[in-house]
């Protein structure tokens, strides 16, 4: 189904179209206070412009589009007419990631995806099943019936534990927490990108940017350190490392140490924050929303009858898969991509001229009335077939689309999928009272204070299986 009814056009270069309507901003800044103060609030008020809005951030001209059909050519059909945002060539940015498969462009980036692709196969990845139950059967070891957590945390390290020995094959249970806190640090000035200290800490000298600089080396020991383990014992893990280690151009050089930290860096932070966000807001939306929660509990009990979850048991586990898909609508852990027009183009109508920023943001089409009945609603169910279908393609895009889409789709609904069915067999948690649960935008949509619930252990049916922690993983 198409979003804008009437006919849209194809991009038409150098037309006199207008440009779109948007809020006008301080006469310097822009929009940058407005932004800052209420970033989701903000993305939110400009659709009331209309569907193509047009803003300024200081010098830099955005554009956001709302219509899943505008979405849908500047992903997919217009993709070449864009490159990535700017703000992923910010100092910061590229400290972190380089140029890995997020950042990367042109013939570097199609070659990096083609030798990283075969790792991400539904084939491959089904492999990583048992070591995801595995290890969130050794977290659940950790809890005390009881006891006070904080959710995102614990999924934030299983999450990470997981993606490091799936990824990399290696361990780094303990070191999970300290890289877990020291990568936490690092994202969180992104929370302020578009002011005026993000400008200056990522370009002067400042205290912020050096602390920034140290965080990342930090982490830059880490990775460095994996990669010469590996170069120390080369052997065929069948794991993407291997293959990027392995991988040689058509005149038999490879892959540099830099150029393998960019990208272990970036399957690092992209295949696990977002993950353990999906998980961390789906304990959340279940905590509360009893009969949701009571809907779950009756299908991991009847599908798995107290026994560990497998790859096998995934396609019956279609409530628990209508939680993540929900769960990813109304809390997105990407809650917006951002492109730069190569050129000028046509959008919804308006012309968008080259060197644009365009952006498009989940957070906001996924809660349009337009598109979802009821849209602040927690309703797995509207995830049936027969519901989902009458969608625009566009309306609900949690992991972008396109070329640039995310590569580690399949990966990590099977983990959420499996990590929630896991836990989901042996505890509930409810809500701590009196903890303020708050979305905080950063470079993903966190809890900003974390979700403190309180674990409580299911009446057993016969959980028995989950008691046993084996020892091969993989
Ligand atoms: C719920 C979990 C996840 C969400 C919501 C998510 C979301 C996204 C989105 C929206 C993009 C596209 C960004 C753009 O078009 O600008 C993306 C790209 C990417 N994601 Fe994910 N992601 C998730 C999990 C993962 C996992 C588990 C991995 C790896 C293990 C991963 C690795 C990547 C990579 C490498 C890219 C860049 C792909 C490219 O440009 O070729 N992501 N992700």
């Amino acid at each position: 189904m198409s979003a804008r009814q009437e006919a849209s056009t194809e991009p038409v270069k150098g037309s006199a179209l207008p440009l779109p309507p948007g809020p006008k901003g301080h006469f310097i800044l822009g929009v940058m206070r407005e932004f800052n103060n209420d970033t989701l609030g903000f993305i939110e008020r400009c659709r009331d412009f209309g569907d193509v809005v047009r803003s300024r951030f200081l010098y830099v001209h955005a554009y956001f589009l709302y219509n899943p059909d505008d979405i849908e050519a500047l992903l997919t059909t217009s993709a070449k007419s864009y490159r990535k945002a700017k703000s992923l060539r910010s100092p910061f940015f590229a400290r972190l990631v380089g140029n890995g498969l997020v950042t990367s462009e042109g013939e570097f980036w199609r070659r990096q995806r083609r030798l990283a692709q075969p790792a991400f196969h539904r084939q491959r990845i089904s492999s990583y099943g048992d070591v995801m139950v595995e290890y969130a059967i050794r977290q659940m070891h950790k809890w005390q019936a009881d006891a006070v957590l904080d959710i995102s945390r614990e999924m934030n390290r299983l999450t990470l534990e997981i993606v490091v020995k799936t990824l990399f094959n290696a361990d780094v249970s303990k070191e999970a927490d300290h890289i877990g806190a020291v990568l936490s640090e690092v994202v969180k000035p992104f929370a302020s990108q578009a002011t005026l200290k993000w400008i200056a800490d990522n370009r002067l000298p400042t205290p912020g940017h050096r602390r920034y600089f140290n965080l990342v080396a930090e982490i830059d020991r880490i990775v460095f350190r994996i990669i010469a383990e590996r170069r120390a014992s080369p052997s065929d893990e069948g794991d993407l490392l291997s293959m990027l280690l392995e991988a040689q151009d058509d005149d038999g050089t490879q892959m540099t140490d830099s150029q393998l930290r960019d990208e272990v860096m970036t399957l690092f932070l992209a295949g696990h924050e977002t993950t353990a966000l999906a998980l961390s807001w789906s304990w959340y939306l279940l905590a509360t929303h009893p009969e949701a929660e009571q809907k779950f509990h009756e299908e991991l009990d009847e599908v798995l009858q107290g026994r560990r979850p497998k790859v096998e048991d995934l396609p019956r586990l279609t409530y628990t898969e209508r939680i993540a898909k929900e769960t990813m609508r109304l809390y997105p852990p990407a809650y917006a991509v951002g492109r730069e027009a190569l050129e000028e183009t046509e959008i919804g109508g308006f012309r968008v001229p080259r060197g644009s920023q365009v952006f498009a943001f989940q957070w906001v089409t996924q809660r349009d009335s337009r598109y979802f009945d009821n849209p602040e609603a927690f309703d797995p169910d509207r995830w049936t077939p027969e519901r989902s279908d009458k969608l625009p393609k566009y309306a609900y895009f949690p992991f972008g689309g396109g070329p640039r889409q995310c590569i580690g789709n399949y990966f990590a609904m099977m983990e959420i999928v499996l990590l929630l069915a896991t836990i989901g067999q042996r505890f509930k948690f409810s809500l701590e009272p009196g903890h303020k649960v708050e979305v905080l935008p950063v470079l993903s949509l966190r809890p900003k204070n974390g979700i403190q619930v309180r674990a409580l252990e299911r009446e057993r049916l016969s959980a028995t299986n989950l008691d046993t922690v084996s020892t091969t993983s993989r």
